[in-house]
């Protein structure tokens, strides 16, 4: 029997699976552009749980896999026994004797991969405190959309050491892009949480100015991720000159691009003028998300096609 692939991080594919993977997404948004059928997994099921709020993730995988002619079961943990506390290996054990595929948004990594241990079918990360592979996916298909590779670029980071800057710099390693990273003191980047294997794809910076200088892409988050809702306040002190600007975005490239995973908090992490400004792809990162999800689920099951 082959190993299963599960997708727990961004580390999990190598660059050769991703370049499959974003010419399969290419040719699936066509098709669902041209409302051509693309149903190669008929009859299968993704089980979607989510231990977090949600709605891009939520929608992407729903609409994606009806799309691609399966079907879904949408649990959360207080409407299932995972909120009365079933260990998270009987639930694996249970849910993928029904499904075949599982994709998990909740909290500790650890969580996911003893879910994926006891798995009998794939496993998707759909976000984890520390990881949300299936965003950057997205966000590097888009980069890729509007610029071409994304190999030799340099991407700014500006805000939180968080789920996202680590996957951006799993990323960086694999896909041999830069990341210039600025967050405020306290909220650093931990590099054996982000599973890095070196220092040499990013530096880090004190002033997100100095961040921002040359980039082709300027991002950011929340500066309060889900789960530590209770430092909201002393974070919105800390993170205050971590807006994303205009000024940051004329430091950059002229023809850099900003991007968010949204949902966002206009004020908070970046201006209006920038998120609803002339350099922002945000709505295409997230309509890609559906996109490039549908090539991953394909791969996960069926493997390489062509
Ligand atoms: N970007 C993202 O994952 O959005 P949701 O939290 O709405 O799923
Ligand atoms: N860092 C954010 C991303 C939301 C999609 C969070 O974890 O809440």
């Amino acid at each position: 029997m082959t190993a299963i692939k599960h997708y727990l991080q961004f580390s999990d594919l190598t660059a050769a699976e991703y370049a499959y993977i974003f010419e399969r997404a290419a040719l699936i948004k066509k098709k669902f552009k041209a409302y051509e059928k693309h149903q190669p997994l008929a009859d299968r099921t993704l089980a979607m749980i989510f231990e977090k709020a949600s709605t891009r993730t939520r929608v992407s995988f729903e609409a994606g896999m009806y799309q691609l002619g399966g079907s879904v079961v949408h649990l959360t943990t207080d409407g299932s026994q995972l909120g009365r506390a079933e260990p998270i290996e009987d639930s694996a054990k249970v849910i993928s004797r029904m499904v075949d595929l599982v994709m998990i948004r909740t909290f500790e990594q650890t969580k996911i991969e003893r879910f994926a241990e006891h798995s009998r079918v794939p496993v998707i990360n759909g976000l984890t405190n520390e990881f949300h592979p299936c965003q950057i996916l997205a966000d590097i298909f888009t980069y890729i959309e509007h610029r071409g590779s994304i190999a030799g670029k340099t991407v700014a980071w500006v805000g939180d050491g968080n789920n996202m800057a680590n996957t951006w710099l799993q990323a960086s390693e694999i896909l041999g892009f830069a990341v210039h990273v600025s967050t405020p003191t306290g909220y650093e980047v931990d590099q054996d949480i982000a599973g890095l294997r070196s220092t040499d794809s990013y530096k880090v910076f004190k002033d997100p100015m100095q961040a921002c200088a040359g980039a082709d892409l300027v991002t950011t988050d929340v500066w309060t991720s889900m789960g530590f809702e209770a430092e909201n306040e002393a974070r919105k002190t800390a993170f205050a000159d971590w807006r994303v600007d205009e000024d940051m975005m004329r430091a950059a490239k002229p023809d850099a691009l900003f991007m968010h995973c949204l949902p966002a908090h206009r004020g908070e992490e970046v201006e209006a003028a920038v998120i609803d400004g002339p350099q922002s792809v945000v709505w295409e990162e997230a309509e890609n998300r559906m996109h490039v999800q549908k090539a991953l689920m394909e791969y996960l099951l069926l493997g390489k096609l062509i």
